[in-house]
């Protein structure tokens, strides 16, 4: 008898969560993919919380309603510090959250400083502050909010270049200053959208660093979820959708058809 696959929805506010989307497939290829991109309402970053809550709420829950899936990923930092919480109340679906990777990172941490690079909203959030207060333990934390480089990511997974002075202004904040005990040795890639500029911090970083990238842990936790459900047969490729309704321009075509939509 052929098991039919479970459905997992992915949901961001653009690109960025296919850096999750990648991790996710590598954890369970037998699923269903959907991949829900609500560019109408990028960048989810710098926007008023009452009305992205909404948003995001309402957003998800058309597409539970589509696609019917079985697990949903919200594949963004800024949504889940933001709504996870309401879209569990909203919605009888397991979901799993991306939120920044505070306690790996101060554990590793061997000089026990570390920076949290994400949106402006999430180094802001109440709940990046608990995560901090809970988890960091003697570690320095700096939070760096780029109000930029998500849709510099965007771009470039577009097909335009981004100079690298432009990257390495938003990326300078995280390394302090100081004796090199005191150095910043690890980034929490806090916005789904870096690890796919995560070559070009590496190049432009003031020295080397652990840039710490939560999707393979986020794909444990999908694994999880899934333990108890039976591979399934996969007939189908993953689906992406955009909530603009824009076909995406052909670079980004090609960029999509590279994982495999
Ligand atoms: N990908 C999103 C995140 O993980 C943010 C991008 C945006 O500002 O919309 O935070």
């Amino acid at each position: 008898m052929t098991v039919k696959p479970a459905t997992i929805l992915i949901f961001d506010s653009g690109v960025g969560g296919l850096t999750v989307f990648r991790e996710a497939v590598r954890a369970r290829p037998d699923a269903r993919y959907i991949y829900v991109a609500d560019d109408a309402g990028f960048p989810y970053g710098n926007q008023q919380e009452a009305a992205l809550i909404a948003r995001i709420v309402a957003v998800v829950g058309q597409a539970i309603d589509r696609y019917k899936p079985s697990l949903v990923v919200i594949a963004c930092n800024t949504a889940s510090t933001l709504a996870l919480a309401q879209l569990r109340a909203a919605y009888d679906v397991p979901f799993v959250g991306t939120v920044p990777a505070i306690k790996p990172a101060c554990a590793q941490s061997k000089s026990k400083r570390i920076a949290v690079l994400g949106t402006q909203a999430t180094v802001s959030r109440e709940y990046t502050r608990a995560l901090i207060r809970e988890f960091a333990g003697d570690c320095n934390v700096v939070l760096v909010g780029s109000p930029k480089l998500a849709g510099y990511a965007e771009l470039e997974l577009a097909g335009t270049p981004v100079p690298d002075a432009d990257i390495k202004a938003e990326i300078a904040p995280c390394f302090g200053e100081g004796p090199p005990e005191h150095y910043t040795d690890t980034i929490v890639l806090a916005c789904t959208h870096y690890p796919l500029l995560v070559d070009r911090f590496r190049a432009l970083a003031a020295w080397p660093v652990d840039w710490l990238d939560p999707a393979p842990a986020i794909a444990r936790r999908v694994a999880d979820l899934m333990r108890d459900r039976p591979p399934g047969v996969i007939a189908e490729r993953p689906s992406i959708f955009f909530t603009s309704g824009k076909a995406p321009a052909p670079a980004l075509a090609t960029a999509l058809a590279s994982y495999g939509f």
